[in-house]
């Protein structure tokens, strides 16, 4: 298993280009499924989970080609096993996302149950209850979704009680294809929502209100091919910022957007960090400053992203000041807290609150990840930390962050991975 070897103490500077966005290429890949047509996806990641849904992709009978690096083409015209093994969702719980389109384009799907993981039960009773008003016969066996509908599925009005990302995008994906107009309400408006909505739109699909909290899906027959350019990774984007801000240096965040990441940016702000922006730049300048402690409360877009918590909880460790952190969207995403501390971060943790009281240095041990967002953190700590940081289980970080210990030391940082 690969750790991360980290010795702190260096200010990052420089320039570092964001990739595309995890959360977006996942749900377009699976939105491949909705269409015969070729389909191109430009800006692509490379990361374990992209691997992982085109490893899904093509045993359901998908051709996918991947050129030039970022781009993939994906061709799902011979679709023929509608079908989403254990041994893959469970090392992905997106994968879920291939239930709306499978069974909006074949009439039927068998996925399995993603089950609970690091960050909470994170159920997908949405996902089900939803497809089930669009006319869906669903049942759960033997840890399976077995799933299928007699024709096209039907238009529905649909609400959440609690806005789900992948729930809002299962669903507008089962409504592309359905007989009639559906309603999405109180649903989600993340970016990543967004951008999906728009490269579905793009195939012909015929979606309104994306980014509010009412989505509007009239139904068509068919979609056609097309190509898109994901949207850049605004927790990528955000996790460089706060390495920046924590290390007291200047960096260039480049093939980003300000706009996406608001919430964020508004507590570097807070934390002491001068930041300027422009179309597709990002510039963060903390030299020679202590960040400020800051308090934070996740919530749905636009609120400060969960996404983003463990990150910020390692800015706080060593800010100057107390902030308290609430976590509102999972129920268990404080797992961090425990590794920090045995890098002498002083935490006091209270249900889903965590109270932080900074200290002016971490000191170096060996930490264990135990999600994405987590691993992140410990790296960032790694970054202030006197002596040498062991990150172990390093293989949650790379599903979701493209070559971190390259980005990282382009920045100055050092950072290698071992095998151990
Ligand atoms: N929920 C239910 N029932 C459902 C669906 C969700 O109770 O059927 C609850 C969840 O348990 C949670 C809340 O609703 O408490 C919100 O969860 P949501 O469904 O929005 O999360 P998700 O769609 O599974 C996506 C991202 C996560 C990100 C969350 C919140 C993807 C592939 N994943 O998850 O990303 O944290 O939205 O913004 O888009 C990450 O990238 O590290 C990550 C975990």
């Amino acid at each position: 298993m690969d750790k991360h070897l980290i010795t702190g103490g260096v200010p990052l500077l420089g320039e570092v280009r964001i990739s595309g966005a995890k959360n977006s290429v996942l749900p377009i890949l699976a939105g491949c499924l909705l269409t015969d047509d070729p389909v191109i996806i430009k800006n692509v990641p490379h990361l374990n989970d992209v691997t992982t849904i085109m490893k899904l992709l093509g045993q359901m009978g998908a051709n996918l080609t991947i050129s030039e690096g970022l781009t993939i083409e994906v061709e799902a015209g011979h679709v023929n096993v509608p079908y989403a093994p254990y041994e893959l969702v469970r090392t992905m719980r997106a994968s879920i996302l291939v239930l709306g389109p499978l069974l909006a384009k074949h009439g039927q799907a068998k996925v399995s149950l993603p089950g609970g993981c690091a960050i909470g039960p994170r159920p997908v009773d949405f996902h089900v209850e939803g497809l089930r008003q669009m006319g869906a016969d669903i049942s759960v066996d033997g840890g399976y979704i077995q799933a299928s509908v007699q024709g096209r599925l039907k238009g529905a009005n649909l609400k959440f009680d609690i806005v789900s990302v992948t729930g809002t995008e299962n669903l507008m994906m089962a409504a592309v294809l359905a007989d009639g107009v559906t309603t999405i309400e109180n649903a989600a408006c993340e970016p990543e929502v967004q951008d999906l909505a728009n490269f579905l739109n793009c195939l012909g699909a015929k979606i309104e209100g994306h980014g509010t909290k009412t989505i509007v899906i009239e139904g068509v027959k068919s979609l056609k091919g097309g190509t898109y350019t994901v949207l850049p990774d605004r927790v990528e984007t955000g996790t460089y910022l706060v390495a920046a801000a924590m290390t007291g240096g200047r960096i260039t965040t480049k093939s980003t957007r300000a706009n996406i990441l608001e919430a964020v940016l508004h507590k570097l702000e807070e934390a002491g960090a001068e930041i300027s922006t422009g179309e597709d730049w990002i510039t963060l300048d903390m030299r020679g400053r202590r960040p400020k402690a800051v308090d934070i409360c996740t919530a749905p877009f636009p609120g400060f992203p969960t996404d983003m918590q463990a990150q910020f909880m390692a800015l706080n460790t060593v800010s100057e000041g107390v902030g308290v952190m609430t976590e509102t969207v999972f129920e268990n995403r404080f797992m961090h807290a425990h590794e920090l501390r045995r890098m002498g971060a002083n935490i006091q943790l209270n249900g889903n609150t965590a109270q932080i009281e900074g200290i002016p240095h971490l000191t170096a041990a060996p930490v264990m990840a135990t999600d994405l967002r987590a691993s992140a953190s410990l790296v960032l700590a790694g970054l202030v930390a006197q002596g040498t940081t062991i990150v172990d289980r390093i293989y949650h970080i790379d599903r979701g962050y493209e070559c971190i210990e390259e980005k990282l030391a382009q920045l100055g940082a050092n950072i290698k991975r071992v095998q151990s």
